[in-house]
């Protein structure tokens, strides 16, 4: 029984770059039986992502595309998401911009999380900028993706507040912190009905 929900699971893709902590906080997720998806592939332009060793930890595919030539590198990945059934891509540390024509391919079936709470501060350096500019709270977003940057529907945030003597890097860890649990809710929130 446990396996037929298993086979009913969305086969989903997680793209990565670095190192993986919200892959493995989506694995983690995966594994429950209230998530409605199964990780099946993880994709990385980076052989040196560290979160790349998730796939062997937890015997999930991996696949690794060089953007030097983006065209190819998106043919090539298109390819392999269609020969594993793949239904669902979360980006998650996926430091790439993905052309329009492959988000086409996946329209509406595209996640990412981004460390701001969007429409502030798309981009990079989101950390440092919300200190720079003084903001009380920042926090974290999970977004359906459309071809501008980090602008498609918003699915859930978690605002998170800026103390005194805020770092980027202290800040960055306390918004991971709650990346790790908004991924999981927002795909629960899409799958809901
Ligand atoms: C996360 O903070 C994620 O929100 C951010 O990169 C980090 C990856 O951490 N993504 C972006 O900035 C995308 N523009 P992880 O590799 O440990 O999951």
């Amino acid at each position: 029984m446990a396996l037929l929900i298993g086979c009913k699971k969305i086969k989903t893709a997680v793209f990565i770059s670095g190192n993986g902590s919200n892959l493995k906080a989506l694995i983690k997720f995966s594994k429950l039986k209230k998530s409605p998806i199964s990780i099946n592939l993880i994709i990385s332009n980076n052989a040196k992502s560290k979160g790349l060793n998730y796939s062997s930890i937890y015997k999930i595919k991996k696949k690794i595309f060089d953007f030097e030539n983006k065209n190819l590198a998106e043919k090539k990945i298109l390819r392999e998401l269609k020969k594993e059934k793949i239904n669902l891509i979360c980006l998650a540390g996926f430091m790439k911009i993905l052309s329009e024509k492959f988000i086409k391919n996946f329209k509406g079936k595209i996640l990412n999380i981004h460390p701001s709470l969007l429409p502030k501060f798309k981009g990079l350096n989101t950390h440092r900028r919300a200190i720079k500019n003084k903001e009380i709270y920042s926090g974290c977003t999970v977004h359906f993706v459309n071809s501008k940057l980090d602008s498609g529907k918003i699915i859930l945030q978690k605002k998170v507040k800026i103390l005194k003597n805020e770092t980027p890097k202290s800040l960055s860890k306390k918004i991971l912190v709650q990346e790790h649990k908004l991924y999981p809710k927002a795909i629960i929130k899409i799958f809901r009905h």
